[in-house]
This record gives structure tokens, sequence and C-alpha cells, in this order.
């Protein structure tokens, strides 16, 4: 089928809530994509974050291709090896606690806000979150997500979330009241604008929740795996959550949400209060660990260090050619480049070239390439979006 057939068959059948970039994708490999029409694009913001390993990479396409004859799907009625294996590799690389599967980064915060309504009930359930966060789309992940642009049209909003500013310890303190049971963070504020939370406020945070008994909760859904420099940010800052919430590119492109809880709560739950017909099944939790293995094997954190280091060097030199950029931040390979205007328009002039990128708060393009991206795939990114500056810049 043509791009055009596919088109056609979308507007006539899907619900149109996308905003489409107008291409059909038909193949992946890398950090590059490939459409119906055999055209190429150099792809720095694979799956949206959730292929970090690239498109196809071939240790999840093999594990998926045994996991797939042996057995696809069973409920968490039964034991199977692969999540208990996943379980055990991700407890062991983060803290000591357990993990429960879903199928989506919200699944996980809607978990992750169940765990704490369970911690503290009766008397507390009131969750904190961020201004300028984002946790999701379902109701209660929605709620807790800290942008009132994300809740228009859909009131009620579910109670039980207030927003403070990020990296505003002092805001916390004041914010907090007896009915408050948790805190809830990203480490870089992903689809907020790629901002980086300070080292001294998130010591502080676990300060005020050691104090006031009140767990915390990392949303590593975007930083998670690598992405970072470290196979999970908050080993950055060296404090440990009671909650750390990953889903995206845990199962190399397969739909997967984990929740791991510290001991101390991990227990909490009565049987069958929790549970999903899906989450952590033998299919996704084998693609899971192929992952880490290959995340672990290849020292792909450090790696992204290397390459976000430099190629934030390489970005943060075109500032100087193109005035439009006010700044560019983040870590590892999340990468934000700020800019003084709109960015979708230099998003389209990219898109052109066969480049493609994001772009965030209107004025803030994303770029989170593959762990795997070479160094002359990011040279070729950085000349087309040089270009790509150049063309805005010429028609405004
Ligand atoms: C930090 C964070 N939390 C939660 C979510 C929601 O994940 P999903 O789209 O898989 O439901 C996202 C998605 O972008 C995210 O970046």
């Amino acid at each position: 089928m043509t791009t055009r057939q596919i088109a056609a068959l979308y507007q006539r059948y899907a619900i149109p809530v996308y905003n489409r970039l107008g291409i059909a994708a038909a193949r992946g490999s890398g950090s590059w994509i490939w459409d119906q029409e055999g055209r190429r694009y150099l792809d720095m913001f694979p799956g949206w974050g959730t292929n970090a390993l690239g498109h196809c990479h071939p240790k999840v396409v093999k594990a998926v291709q045994a996991q797939v004859k042996r057995l696809i799907h069973v409920p968490n009625t039964f034991y199977h090896e692969p999540q208990a294996r996943l379980a055990e590799a991700l407890v062991k690389s983060s803290f000591a606690g357990k993990a429960f599967f879903s199928n989506s980064g919200a699944e996980s915060v809607e978990a992750a806000i169940k765990l704490a309504r369970r911690y503290g009930h009766p008397d507390r359930w009131e969750i904190i979150t961020m201004e300028g966060s984002f946790h999701g789309r379902t109701l209660a992940a929605m709620a807790a997500t800290g942008q009132p642009k994300h809740k228009k049209w859909f009131e009620p909003i579910p109670p039980g979330f207030r927003h403070v500013p990020f990296n505003d310890a002092g805001a916390l303190r004041s914010a907090l009241r007896p009915e408050t049971v948790a805190v809830m963070v990203e480490l870089i504020q992903g689809e907020g604008g790629v901002h980086v939370a300070d080292q001294e406020y998130v010591r502080s945070l676990r300060r005020i929740c050691d104090q006031r008994k009140l767990l915390l909760i990392f949303d590593e859904i975007s930083t998670g795996m690598g992405r970072t420099g470290t196979l999970f940010a908050f080993q950055q800052y060296r404090v440990l959550p009671d909650i750390l919430l990953l889903a995206k590119p845990a199962a190399g492109g397969l739909p997967i949400g984990i929740l791991i809880a510290d001991k101390r709560i991990s227990d909490l739950w009565e049987k069958a209060s929790h549970a999903t017909t899906f989450g952590g099944n033998p299919l996704v939790t084998a693609a899971g660990l192929a992952t880490l293995q290959v995340i672990r094997g290849q020292r792909l954190a450090e790696r992204a260090r290397r390459q976000g280091r430099l190629f934030t060097r390489m970005l943060t030199a075109l500032k100087k050619r193109h005035p439009m950029i006010r700044e560019v931040r983040g870590k590892g390979l999340m990468i934000g480049i700020e800019l003084d205007r709109p960015g979708a328009p230099v998003v389209q002039a990219a898109l052109k070239k066969g480049l493609l990128l994001n772009c965030t708060q209107e004025k803030v393009l994303r770029m989170y390439p593959a762990l795997t991206v070479s160094r002359r795939e990011l040279d070729l990114a950085l000349k087309l979006l040089d270009e790509s500056f150049e063309e805005v810049a010429r028609a405004q």
C-alpha cells in the first residue's frame, strides 16, 4: 500500500486524536526508519524514547522470536521464567524491593498511586507532584500531571493531587498537609521541556519524605534504562526512591510498565486488590530481559553519557550560528534545545530533509536518540539540523 492509501484508511476508520507526521512507517533498523515508499529517515526521537536500542535491535528480535514460539501469554495466575528473571534483574540493579509489571507508563503511575494510597489508608491519600510534570493520560495519571492544558475537556478531575513548583523544596515543605502521603517527581521533566532536577533539591525531597513518612516516587519512565548516563537517573543523585517507575524503553519497544517498590512497602497490597491481564507476560518480559542485558552488556548507559556530552557540545556550538537557540540542556542522550520561537517549523524543515525530531512546550526541540546511535549519525543529525535552522531563519 502507498502512504496515501494508508492515510485514507486512517482518516476513515481511526479516531483522529493524534497529530500525525504524514509518514507511513514500514520498517526500522537502529536509528533509521523507512516509509512505505522506501524513503529513509534518521530518527532522533525513536519511539518517543521507547526504542532506546534503536529500531528492531537484533538481540531483542532474537529473544522475542524464541519466546513467541514457546509461550506468548499466560495471565498472572501462573509463574513463568521470563517475569521471574526480569524482576530479579531489575531489583538487583536498583534497590532492595519487588517489581509489579503492567503495560504502559500511565499504568505504572496508576499502580504507584494505588500503592501510595494503600500505604496511607485510611488517613492519608494526597500525592504532591510538580508543576510542569507529565505522568500520563489515564484519568489519575492525568490528574497527577502538573499541567492544566492536559486536563481541559476532561473535568471533573479525580481528586487527591496537588502541584508545587519544580526544583523548589521549600514550596513542597509548605504545601504538606496531614493527608499528604507521597511525592512524585521526574528527575528530568521530559514532556515539560527537558528540565533537570537539581542535586540538592532531590536530596531535600528525600529528607522531607523521611521526616514526614511520605513515599518518594521517581517517575523514570523517560529517564530510566540508561538514557541519562546511568541505568537509572536516581543513581546520579545518590538518592533512593521508595517507588521507581519505568516503562517506555524497558522492553525494547514492546509495551511494558514496571513499578519497583521498596521492601518496606512491597507486600502491602491485599491479594487481587491490584492486577492486570497482560502485565509482564512471557513475551514482553523476555524482551525486557534481552533489553536489560544489551544495555548492561554493551555498557550503553556509559556510552549515552559520552555521546550525550559530545552531542550537547556540538549542539551548543550551533548557538553561535543560530541566535534562535536559547539553550541546550539535558543529561546523557535526553536533550532539549530551547528556541526563542515556536519549534514546529524547524521540525517540519528537518522532516523534509529526512531528520525526525520532536517539539514540546511549543519552543523546546527534543532529541532522545537511540543509545546505540553512532558518531556518524550524530554528525549527520547536526548537519541536517543546522540546515533546518538556516532555512527557518531565512523564511521568517
Ligand atoms: C515521565 C513520564 N511518565 C509517564 C508517561 C506516560 O507513559 P505512557 O505514554 O506509556 O502511558 C510518560 C510518557 O511520555 C512520561 O514521559
